[in-house]
Parts: structure tokens; C-alpha cells; sequence
């Protein structure tokens, strides 16, 4: 998928090394449980280059149409923790912070979400995130997710500090409505 600045494209094995630094990085992982350490970086790689193969979707690394950097990742997941609105697709994003507040997950996200509803046909899409994730969810709201509600996510301890989430969905009737 190309916007403006951004091409969301398949992996490349070159992309390992960046995509493992930035699962390093805590600033950037500040949201999630722990960092991802390289060997988990490279596990994971595996599973979202399978993805595209198994699901005919996944998370595509993301390089600056401008200087072809990689700088993170968009895409589509399937989350299956155990909740009421689960198995479900998700959209979801994580850049090198050097390219933060630049609109770029925006952009991004958004050429996913079309992508989405116009070749993939997905009914809905919705996307997670803690509750303290204030960019995250800025994130949703510039692409047209509504906020659904607050849980509690399964997969963390309680009293966690991330274990309050909000959801976010968009139908695509609810898309297509606001692109007419
Ligand atoms: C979430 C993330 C991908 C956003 O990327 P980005 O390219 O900076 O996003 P954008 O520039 O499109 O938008 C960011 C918005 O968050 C806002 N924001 C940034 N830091 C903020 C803060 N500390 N408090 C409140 N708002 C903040 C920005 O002002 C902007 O909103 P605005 O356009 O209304 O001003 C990036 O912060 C990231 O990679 N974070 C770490 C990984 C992560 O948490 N991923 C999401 C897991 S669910």
C-alpha cells in the first residue's frame, strides 16, 4: 500500500535488525507488558510474514517513501484472548520513536483500514489498547473508530497498571457512509 510518505509493504529479511531494536526499545514497548528480546523479535517476524499466507491479512513493515527507512509496522491481527467481542481482527501499529507525532500511524492506518473494507471485505474492524495509551487511541479517533467501551485484558495480572483497556471498532457500514 502506498500514501504520501509511507509504503506498507511485505518483510524484508533486512528489516529483522530494526524491527528487533524496536521491540528493545522500553519508550516504545512503555505500553506493553516487558520489551521483546531479539530471539522473541525474530518468533514473531516468522508468524506475521505467515499471516498474509494463513489469514490473507497481517502487519506490514512500514519504510518512508522518501529515504525507503523502515519504521515500524501496520496492519491487521487476529486477537483471540479470551473476551466477549473475541476472535475478532484488529488494527494495530508501532513505530521507531524517532518518527513519532508525525502523523505517519495515522496515514498508515488508514490506507490499512481502506484496504480493509474495499479489498479485503471486512465486516468490522477493531482495534486495543491500554487505557493510559493516550497516542493510541488519538489513533483511532483520526481514522474513524468509535470508542465501544473499557475491559479488563485477560492476559495481564490484576492491579496490572495496563490491565484497563479501551476498545475502539468501525463497522464497514459505517465506513463506507462516511466515504460516500
Ligand atoms: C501509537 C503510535 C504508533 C502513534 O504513532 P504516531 O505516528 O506518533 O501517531 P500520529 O502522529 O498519527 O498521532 C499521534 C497522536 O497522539 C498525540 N500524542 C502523542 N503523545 C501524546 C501524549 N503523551 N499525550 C496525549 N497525546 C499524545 C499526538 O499529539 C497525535 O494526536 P494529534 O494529531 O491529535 O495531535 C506511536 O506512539 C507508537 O509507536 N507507540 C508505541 C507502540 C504502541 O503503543 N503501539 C500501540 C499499541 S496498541
Amino acid at each position: 500500500l502506498e500514501t504520501d510518505r509511507l509504503i506498507l509493504r511485505d518483510w524484508k529479511d533486512e528489516d529483522v535488525e530494526s524491527y528487533s531494536q524496536m521491540n528493545l526499545d522500553p519508550d516504545v514497548m512503555r505500553f506493553f507488558p516487558s520489551t521483546v528480546p531479539a530471539e522473541r523479535s525474530k518468533q514473531y517476524l516468522v508468524k506475521t510474514r505467515q499471516s498474509f499466507y494463513d489469514l490473507g491479512y497481517g502487519q506490514w513493515a512500514v519504510e518512508l517513501r522518501e529515504t525507503g527507512q523502515f519504521i515500524g509496522l501496520i496492519g491487521f491481527a487476529r486477537a483471540d484472548f479470551k473476551a466477549g467481542f473475541t476472535p475478532c481482527i484488529e488494527i494495530a501499529w508501532r513505530l521507531h520513536k524517532d518518527f513519532w507525532n508525525r502523523g505517519y500511524a495515522t496515514e498508515g492506518a488508514q490506507a490499512c483500514l481502506d484496504y480493509g473494507f474495499q479489498v479485503l471485505n471486512l465486516d468490522v474492524v477493531h482495534s486495543f489498547t491500554a487505557i493510559l495509551n493516550v497516542p493510541s487511541q488519538r489513533v483511532m479517533e483520526k481514522i474513524g473508530l468509535g470508542f465501544v467501551g473499557r475491559f479488563k485484558h485477560p492476559a495481564l495480572p490484576k492491579k496490572h497498571p495496563l490491565k484497563p483497556h479501551v476498545r475502539y471498532k468501525l463497522k464497514k457500514r459505517q465506513y463506507l457512509s462516511r466515504n460516500i
